[in-house]
């Protein structure tokens, strides 16, 4: 998917300006993803080929527009540098997962070999950082502090909650760690390069956090909710690999019929804790089972309350047309379907 379907951006003038901005990241981005070599080439630019909603280059861009120069190179370069660090993470995370499909096409793992995942996510993150480095020092600072976040945030999932812990807890900190802390970075940095106020950048950041966490728990209701083909991954791949998200912790949670098989499913008899579910039929069973349970809908309650959240930030920022287009990148957020 390449485009965000329904996403209002308003008048056709100010239309034109964020597609203009995103056509120039679009050139950008491939002309750092390319190396003298063939191989690392090819590998490098498979994702960003493959397609992408460039959804972190539009919020930095629409965060730029509260600045006093959203037109300057830097607002691109700085929307460019997050879509890096996002591709790269997506390199590691398909060796991770043990994903075969991302945007529709062949993970880079599966293409060709773990390695070459490996290596190629480390090439990215190579470019992001040479990139990154001509906004300044604060922008290197910035990155690498965000950086650690995403690390520590797939980390924690990894390991998983801390016996005693609170589930839910422990997911929404991965979730802000491994997914809003670089949508509220992309937010900081849009609104840093246009010269944005402080207060600004912090509210763009601080809707970032928002909008970023409402993407993931968006991003984990898909894995549950989508027809196959329709996200362009493979979905119950979060079941598959034993990571509970909203949806299963919720309802987990409660303690009706639908809860008792899922435990069954989704826990393993010995330690009571997540186990890996393998066989594709118990999959298809609990997407069923989660798809009518009340978990499925607390977490899309929980995903309007992100929306709630985030527009009383958006009401704090001083008009402009990227309001709208905001306001419409909040919606698309929480209701998409891919
Ligand atoms: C996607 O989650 C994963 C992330 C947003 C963070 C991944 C972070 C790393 C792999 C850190 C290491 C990276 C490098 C380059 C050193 P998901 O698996 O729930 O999403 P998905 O459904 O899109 O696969
Ligand atoms: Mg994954
Ligand atoms: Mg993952």
């Amino acid at each position: 998917k390449s485009t965000f379907a329904g996403l209002d951006l308003g008048t056709d003038e100010f239309a034109e300006t964020v597609r203009t901005s995103l056509a120039q990241v679009e050139d950008l981005l491939l002309a750092e993803l390319s190396s003298g070599d063939e191989i690392m080439t090819e590998a490098a630019t498979h994702l960003a080929k493959a397609g992408g909603k460039r959804f972190r280059p539009m919020f930095a861009i629409l965060a730029a527009q509260f600045g006093g120069r959203p037109d300057a190179s830097e607002v691109i370069t700085s929307a460019t540098v997050v879509e890096m660090i996002h591709l790269a993470t997506l390199y590691h995370d398909d060796v991770m997962d043990e994903a075969q499909l991302r945007r529709g096409a062949a993970s880079a793992n599966s293409r060709w070999t773990n390695s070459v995942a490996i290596l190629s996510g480390d090439f990215l993150f190579a470019r992001a950082s040479r990139l990154v480095s001509t906004l300044g020092p604060d922008a290197v600072r910035i990155i690498a502090e965000t950086f650690a976040e995403l690390v520590t945030g797939q980390m924690r999932e990894t390991v998983g909650v801390a016996d005693g812990g609170d589930p839910i807890e422990h997911y929404l900190k991965v979730v802000w760690e491994k997914t809003g802390s670089l949508i509220a970075a992309s937010g900081r940095f849009g609104a840093m390069a246009a010269d944005a106020t402080t207060d600004d950048v912090e509210r763009l950041s601080r809707l970032g956090d928002i909008i970023g966490t409402a993407f993931q728990v968006s991003d984990d209701i898909i894995d549950i909710s989508s027809v196959s083909g329709d996200s362009g991954k493979t979905p119950g791949t979060d079941l598959r690999e034993g990571v509970h998200t909203l949806p299963v912790l919720y309802a987990l949670r409660s303690d009706d019929a639908a809860s008792q098989r899922l435990r069954q499913l989704l826990l393993d008899p010995q330690t009571g804790k997540a186990r890996p579910v393998t066989d594709d039929a118990e999959v298809a069973e609990a997407i069923e089972v989660l798809n009518a349970s009340s978990g499925m809908t607390a977490a899309h309650d929980r995903l309007r309350a992100y929306a709630d959240e985030a527009e009383a930030v958006l009401a704090q920022l001083p008009d402009s047309p990227a309001h709208g287009a905001l306001s419409s990148l909040v919606r698309y957020t929480i209701d998409r379907t891919g």
